[in-house]
């Protein structure tokens, strides 16, 4: 989802988050605190932000003409101008703060509720899910050495011994605050979104078994299951304490997935084993070696003829130097540390090296989608950045 589109929706309350058998109790202070941040999040988008491209077009590009006798080439020497206008100054704490205090307000919760929470967590599975971890995985450093996108102790803090620690600061209110409710009361629209496209674009797939990577607490993995009944669903993660908590939420909802603690650089699933192979917002956190042996190891387990589907942002390609400057601020800001280089990647040569052949690469802009009361709806107020390959019928893996 685009984070600075004026046209956006205005934000939904928090009230209207889906609540499920893991959610912690939230105070009316808490709640209001929670509107509050989420207003102040399309406060900064929509009506502080434009105020940079002015002080762009009006001060910045003019005096890099006059001083150097032309524009601003690349994105490298819009930053060095513009880090010293404090306009662009002001809009970027606002945003750092807006994120800070979600983690507060967020934090505070957990940190209360956390005992009710991780003691509903070990609820016995009703639903046929499964949740298997590997206390002998060793999780990436590129995933316990950053805080990513400042959630404090990352996706791998537990809380305590076997504990749902990172899975419940991810699961409250984090998505639904940052795009104003946009991905849908149970923050799933990644997952619809990829449903949507995947039923156009491939209209007789009929997945048997799905694999879905670096799932977290499974937001974008249970319409997946909910798509298609029938298939086997199966998500992974490196960190237990999402894993633990996402299958808790799974079985909450009452949708059977099965959970497994592993590295997506390299599975112990067989070889051809899944029709489609999927990830929502999982790439751009991933630096680009690991992300080679992702994309090697997605070829090794397709079955031939299968999918690979990628819900992501859109890349810098085509984007003038302001726009990819402003895309940036989460790499510098927001301990995002993969997500600039994500956008720069080639990612052809990606899906090629990985044994794809480039004729059934694809690369699609599609419009958001959200299951509703009457089926699967498009929405037109956001796009993803769909990237994915078929697998070749002929090619051995
Ligand atoms: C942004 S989150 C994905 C969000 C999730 N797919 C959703 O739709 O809500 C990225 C996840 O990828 C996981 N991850 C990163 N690298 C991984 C790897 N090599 N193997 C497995 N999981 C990984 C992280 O632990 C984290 O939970």
């Amino acid at each position: 989802m685009h984070p600075e589109r004026a046209d956006r929706p205005g934000p939904k309350s928090i009230r209207h988050e889906g609540r499920h058998g893991l959610s912690p109790a939230i105070t009316h202070d808490e709640l209001a605190w929670f509107d509050f941040i989420m207003a102040s999040y399309f406060f900064v988008a929509q009506a502080v932000y434009p105020g940079n491209k002015l002080t762009y077009e009006r001060r910045v590009e003019p005096a890099a003409i006059r001083a150097i006798g032309r524009k601003p080439r690349d994105r490298r020497e819009v930053r060095q101008l513009m880090h010293r206008e404090p306009y662009w100054q002001m809009w970027s704490s606002l945003k750092r703060n807006n994120q800070e205090m979600s983690y507060m307000i967020r934090g505070g919760i957990v940190a209360r509720e956390y005992a009710d929470v991780a003691r509903r967590a070990k609820t016995n599975a009703s639903t046929g899910g499964t949740l298997r971890l590997d206390p002998n995985l060793a999780v990436p450093r590129y995933i316990t050495a950053v805080d990513i996108h400042c959630q404090p102790g990352g996706y791998n803090h537990d809380g305590e011994p076997g504990g749902v620690w990172a899975g419940a600061m991810y699961d409250t209110g984090s998505l639904f605050l940052a795009t104003g409710g946009e991905l849908g009361v149970w923050n799933d629209g990644a997952g619809w979104a990829m449903v949507a496209h995947l039923k156009q674009r491939f209209p007789r797939l009929r997945p048997r078994r799905i694999l879905d990577l670096g799932c977290t607490v499974g937001h974008s993995t249970l319409p997946l299951k909910q798509a298609w009944p029938e298939a086997e669903v199966f998500a992974i993660d490196a960190c237990a304490p999402v894993l633990r908590f996402g299958h808790a939420r799974a079985e909450s909802l009452g949708v059977p997935v099965h959970f497994s603690q592993q590295n997506a650089e390299a599975t112990n699933f067989p070889a051809g084993h899944f029709d489609l192979v999927t990830s929502a917002m999982f790439l751009h956190e991933v630096p680009q070696g690991a992300m080679a042996r992702v994309a090697r190891e997605t070829h090794r387990v397709l079955a031939p003829g299968g999918v690979m589907i990628h819900a992501e942002q859109p890349q810098y390609h085509g984007q003038g130097p302001f726009d990819q400057f402003i895309r940036e601020w989460d790499t510098f800001y927001n301990s995002e540390p993969f997500r600039c280089p994500f956008r720069d990647m080639d990612l052809m040569r990606l899906a090629t090296d990985a044994g794809f052949s480039s004729k059934h690469v694809f690369r699609d802009m599609a419009a958001g989608a959200m299951k509703t009361a009457t089926g699967l709806e498009r929405r037109g107020d956001g796009f993803w950045f769909m990237f994915g390959a078929t697998k070749d019928a002929q090619r051995p893996s």
